[in-house]
């Protein structure tokens, strides 16, 4: 697993190799887009359509202003604008709705078992 970042150099304490994110991108084929959703296109941009094309793009975005009061995306959504904008990277929308703690550790997550008859 290979993370990116803007700034790779200042990110020496996340316990993975950090690289740029055009080196990210060009690295795998499956991404992950993991950033403010109100930046994620752009940053997507910077990186170019040539570089992901043909990869698989899991996108666990949020479209919110950085204050959580509004949509970066009205009358769409973030997975949506990644789609329209790179046609030829498959985009999966996912976990976006799921704490990161749960994302990390889902067996922490208490098991209630269903009512009899469920
Ligand atoms: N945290 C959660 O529990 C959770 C749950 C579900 C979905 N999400 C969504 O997943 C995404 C990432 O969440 P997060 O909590 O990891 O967010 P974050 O810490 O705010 O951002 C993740 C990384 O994106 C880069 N970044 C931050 N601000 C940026 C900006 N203005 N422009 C460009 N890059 C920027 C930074 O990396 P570099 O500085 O290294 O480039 C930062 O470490 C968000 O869209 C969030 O809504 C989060």
């Amino acid at each position: 697993m290979l993370l990116g970042s803007r700034r790779p150099e200042d990110r020496t304490d996340l316990g993975l190799p950090v690289a740029g994110l055009s080196e990210t991108a060009t690295h795998a084929g499956v991404l992950v887009n993991a950033t403010p959703g109100a930046v994620s296109v752009e940053l997507l941009h910077s990186i170019g359509a040539p570089a992901l094309a043909g990869a698989l793009l899991i996108d666990v975005g949020v479209g919110l202003s950085d204050d959580f009061t509004e949509l970066s995306h009205p009358n769409s959504g973030l997975g949506e604008q990644i789609q329209e904008a790179f046609p030829l990277t498959p985009v999966v929308k996912t976990l976006c709705t799921m704490d990161s703690t749960v994302m990390i550790a889902p067996d922490a997550l208490e098991v209630v078992p269903l009512p009899a008859g469920r």
